[in-house]
């Protein structure tokens, strides 16, 4: 696991895919985006999920089909964490996936948010830290499904 963290300026570039932020996302289409890049959709993960979100962004095609996601979670104070960042599985390398990140901290940071973290596997890091700019940092993990009850892993 990489940990990396950002800090962003506020600005837009145009697309020709429309990113939104808190784009009205129904249950239906998250479920078909996750299937599309050879994901495990879950019923009812987004609606349960949003609940606790500060924003998210959401890419459309000119068709309006959902191409992609990403979430941001926070701490309600100058802390941001992006989670479950996702392209369409047809629509990936055309920069979608970057933009979704770049609309994300913009937004984050309109929030007050000073910083922005994210975790990914290793091969991920092209992504993440050469096209959407994190730094690396250093970070910690606790796999808490293995914690046996004294908080020993
Ligand atoms: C990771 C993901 C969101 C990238 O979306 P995308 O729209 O294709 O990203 P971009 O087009 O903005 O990519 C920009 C650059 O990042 C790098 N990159 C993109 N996807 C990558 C991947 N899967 N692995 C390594 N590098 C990648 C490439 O350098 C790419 O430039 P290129 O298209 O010229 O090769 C997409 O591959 C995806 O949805 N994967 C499945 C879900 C997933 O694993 N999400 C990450 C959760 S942490």
């Amino acid at each position: 696991m990489a940990v990396a963290f950002a800090e962003v300026e506020i600005g837009f570039v145009p697309t020709s895919t429309d990113h939104r932020w808190r784009d009205p996302i129904a249950d239906e289409e998250m479920l078909d985006l996750v299937l599309s890049h050879g994901g495990h959709p879950s019923s009812g993960w987004w609606p349960r999920v949003r609940e606790h979100s500060l924003g998210w962004v959401g890419a459309r095609d000119h068709d309006g089909l959902l191409v992609g996601f990403v979430n941001v979670a926070w701490d309600g104070g100058d802390h941001a964490f992006l989670l479950d960042t996702k392209t369409r599985g047809s629509h990936q390398h055309r920069g979608i996936g970057s933009e979704l990140v770049r609309v994300a901290a913009a937004y984050a940071a309109a929030a007050g948010c000073e910083w922005l973290f994210v975790d990914f596997r290793a091969e991920l890091a092209p992504f993440y830290l050469d096209a959407c700019g994190f730094a690396r940092t250093e970070a910690g993990l606790i796999h808490l499904t293995v914690v046996d009850r004294t908080g020993r892993a």
